[in-house]
């Protein structure tokens, strides 16, 4: 029952539960769950999932001898992983419904549509080494691959500043980002660790 509570599967199964959710209100009620419902909540997910990524390392640093912290981050990659595919999600039902290489071109000088597109850019590389093969093949390299996260997502919240009517929900946001990233700071250099 504990190996269950704690295996891989049933993460990905909790994980792709909200996904599961909005496309079934999308294919079922799709005059009272639209586009914008599904694009934003897509968007949210893609963030939420980025920033509890970026939360394990401060966690494991401030929890290294308890086993769930060991847990989380033997999960973190995963974790990376369902962000992408939420963000990839996201970008693919705005393709569907602009419907045309044109608009798409034509859309991308709005300033908070290339900053999606180029934090979309720099989750690419990070998800396709996020497995095994990829962690052994890269050695050393692997860790400065993946400081790619950190520009990746200021242009994360920089796309959803901009994108927002009101940006007091982004702004909520960036303040309990930056309440995980400070404390990442001091504490890695506190414990002189990368
Ligand atoms: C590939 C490029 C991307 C495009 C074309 C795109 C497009 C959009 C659009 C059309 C919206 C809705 C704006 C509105 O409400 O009018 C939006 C919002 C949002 N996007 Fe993106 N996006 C992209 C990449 C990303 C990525 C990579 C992430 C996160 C990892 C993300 C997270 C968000 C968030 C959090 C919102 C705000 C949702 C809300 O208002 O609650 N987007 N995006």
């Amino acid at each position: 029952m504990k190996s269950l509570a704690i295996s891989r599967p049933l993460l990905w199964l909790v994980l792709a539960l909200p996904g599961l959710w909005m496309l079934g209100r999308w294919a079922v009620t799709p005059k009272l769950y639209g586009y914008g419902h599904i694009v934003a909540d897509s968007g949210d997910w893609a963030a939420w999932l980025l920033m509890a990524t970026l939360a394990v390392t401060p966690i494991r640093l401030l929890f290294r001898r308890h086993r769930w912290a060991q847990w989380l981050m033997r999960r973190r990659r995963d974790l990376g992983v369902a962000s992408f595919a939420y963000a990839a999600g996201h970008t693919a039902i705005y393709l569907f419904r602009k419907a045309s290489p044109d608009i798409v071109g034509a859309e991308l000088s709005t300033p908070y549509i290339l900053a999606g597109w180029l934090a979309l850019a720099l989750f690419v590389p990070l998800a396709i080494t996020s497995n095994d093969i990829a962690t052994r093949a890269l050695k050393r390299s692997w860790k400065r691959v993946h400081r790619l996260v950190y520009p990746a997502a200021v242009l994360t919240f920089l796309h959803w500043l901009l994108a927002a009517f009101d940006p007091t929900t982004a702004y909520i946001h960036i303040a309990i980002l930056a309440a995980i990233e400070l404390p990442r700071v001091w504490l890695q250099r506190r414990q002189r660790v990368t």
